[in-house]
């Protein structure tokens, strides 16, 4: 392992107010998301969509870099340019989600494990060689009655760790997801109080493994009431429930933290974002950035549809939204800025 290596990478992915954009679903979440809009569910749309994504003009001045799906490392524009090296010829560093996705957990009814591990180390490999810097792995933890149990919490923790061992020996900076979900009705203490537990253990094993804080980034979930709570908080006290979470659990030595969206709205996650950076910025050892799927593609894709003729104004909704979030982490975000055009 090249720590100063893996600590470059990892400064660059946070280093001048950029964040990450997560491109990185699975055929069958993309093809549900194209489902939606009656996009055909193909390979061959599946790799238009995300050339869209990698050829918008200017995307390199707010995106330090783009995690990539399995299928989508391996495809080309249709001028026969690989993402891989469109990326690169950007100033956008490659990144690449290797879990293989959320099981049912034995023994636990409505709880998920994240596997992956089997073969790992030979898939890193041949991701690095294809010109990978990063690895994502996320672990979902759900909220409900009795949940999250104990061992759920311990078993993605530890997957997690081992995932990022594995990484750093191989020369790639993982990136670590524990996500506590949205969906319930749960207040924000309770997000609060599950969130905390989960990045405690998180942050056992990753010690447990010999995981060096240094050359990762940890991507968690904001601290938010579930999407079916009556109380819905207002942004400073999203920020302030997120950022006393982090600040009691997370080493000061990890160089940043990259927000998931976790299916709030686009408006919402930038506003978040901002406030977070507003108050705490400041205050706080590692860089706050965001890492959005959802919060930055929703709104182009609604527009793409698919069609070859909507790829100029998907790209312009695409940019804005980027650098909506390079501004949320400066804390200079306005609405105002939603309705200037990019
Ligand atoms: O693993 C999930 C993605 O990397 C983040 O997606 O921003 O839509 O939650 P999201």
């Amino acid at each position: 392992m090249d720590i100063h290596k893996l600590i470059d990478t990892a400064s660059a992915l946070v280093a001048n107010d950029k964040g990450l954009l997560a491109m990185d679903e699975s055929n069958p979440t993309c093809n549900k998301r194209f489902a939606k809009l009656g996009i055909a569910e193909t390979e061959q749309q599946r790799r238009a969509y995300r050339e869209m994504i990698i050829t918008t003009p200017g995307l390199s001045d707010s995106i330090s870099g783009a995690i990539l799906y399995d299928e989508t490392i391996r495809q080309e524009t249709l001028a026969g340019e690989s993402f891989i090296r469109v990326l690169g010829d950007h100033g956008i560093i490659p990144g690449i989600k290797v879990d293989a996705h959320a099981k049912a957990l034995a023994g636990h009814p409505g709880e998920e494990i994240t596997e992956g591990l089997d073969g790992l180390r030979e898939r890193l490999l041949e991701y690095l060689n294809m010109g990978a810097k990063f690895a994502k792995w996320r672990a979902v933890i759900a909220i409900g009655d009795s949940l999250p149990s104990r061992g759920c919490i311990e078993a993605n923790a530890h997957a997690l760790a081992r995932y990022a061992a594995l990484c750093q020996e191989s020369g790639l900076v993982p990136i670590v997801e524990p996500e506590v979900i949205m969906d319930g009705s749960h207040s924000l203490e309770r997000c609060a109080r599950v969130t905390e537990e989960v990045l405690r253990t998180v942050f056992e094993q990753l010690y447990a493994q010999g995981v060096a804080l240094e050359g990762m980034i940890l991507k968690p979930n904001m601290v938010l009431p579930g999407l079916s709570c009556p109380e819905q908080p207002g942004l400073d006290e999203v920020a302030d429930a997120t950022a006393n979470c982090l600040l009691r659990t997370v080493p000061a030595a990890v160089p940043g933290i990259a927000f998931l969206s976790g299916g709030q709205s686009a408006e919402l996650a930038s506003a978040r974002l901002n406030a977070i950076n507003i108050r705490w910025k400041s205050r706080s050892p590692w860089a706050l950035t965001f890492s959005f799927a959802r919060a930055i593609q929703q709104p182009a894709l609604d527009i793409w549809r698919g069609d070859d003729a909507n790829v100029k104004a998907a790209q312009k909704t695409l940019l804005q939204r980027t650098r909506c979030n390079r501004a949320a982490r400066r804390g200079e975000y306005n609405a105002e800025m939603e309705r200037t055009s990019a």
